[in-house]
């Protein structure tokens, strides 16, 4: 079975088979899909597909490219509300992206700050996206305590030397379709020097395909392409890669 920690099937790439999509995921060894919400918007298509798949799971807060024009009080008081309902399995995605913002920096560490406060309080781990802002990730990570919060570096893009400051804190790395790409060498090394027990699978639906669909729209149904070459890298079975992934995300997101 494979558990796919990061999907975004209330994108609108998918209105068109949403439904036939979703209902073969189970039978294509699809066990278990987090959607992650993103926008104030899906916060709600979030919750819908959770009530109306028993596989899907939400994840609920709000992406640094996305708090632009937002209330921060009464944003998070929103956010906590879906919190509080059943199938969460996060609060996110939320972080920093620099590489689309860089005029606002500050608002982001704000939000990010907060949410990772919410994240707390609710008990619950945390979806993080980081892009082009390693250092300063990395440094509000650890004086908010993130080894305590616990969760996923979505998408790690960052470098070996990195990834272990995320390994000790207890942090898990996600790990998707990027990890096939030809030149992808500084994940590959990731992959290679993190222990399986600390990574999960992602695929980041509908972006980042992985060879040989690269380009096209992307679905849970491409995750065993990332498993396998996971498992080339590790020398073991695409199977185990499964299994244990499966379980990894089982015991981050608290779920039975
Ligand atoms: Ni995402």
């Amino acid at each position: 079975m494979i558990f796919d920690t990061h999907v975004h099937y209330d994108d609108e790439a998918f209105d068109a088979d949403r439904e036939e999509l979703l209902l073969s995921l189970p039978r294509n060894s699809v066990g278990r899909v987090v959607n992650a919400s993103s926008t104030l918007e899906s916060l709600e298509k979030t919750r819908a597909l959770t009530e109306k798949y028993d596989f899907v799971y939400g994840a609920y807060g709000i992406h640094p490219e996305n708090i632009k024009g937002l209330e921060i009080e009464e944003t998070i008081d929103t956010v906590r509300r879906f919190c509080d309902t059943e199938k969460t399995a996060a609060v996110g995605e939320i972080g920093l992206d620099y590489y689309w913002d860089k005029d606002n920096k500050q608002q982001q560490i704000e939000w990010f700050r907060r949410q990772l406060d919410l994240a707390r309080e609710l008990r619950l781990p945390v979806i993080i996206h980081s892009r082009d802002a390693a250092e300063d990730t990395l440094r509000v990570s650890k004086e908010e305590k993130l080894g305590e919060i616990g969760g996923v570096m979505h998408c790690f893009s960052y470098s070996a030397e990195i990834a272990r400051e995320y390994l000790k804190m207890g942090i898990y790395l996600g790990i998707g379709g990027v990890i096939t790409f030809k030149n992808a060498k500084k994940l590959k090394e990731v992959a290679a020097m993190a222990p399986l027990e600390q990574m999960v699978l992602e695929t980041d639906c509908p972006y980042l395909a992985p060879v040989p669909n690269r380009g096209k729209r992307n679905s849970s149904l491409n995750l065993p392409y990332v498993a396998e070459e996971i498992a080339r890298i590790k020398n073991i079975s695409p199977e185990e890669v499964c299994r244990v992934t499966y379980e990894n995300a089982q015991r981050m997101y608290g779920l039975a």
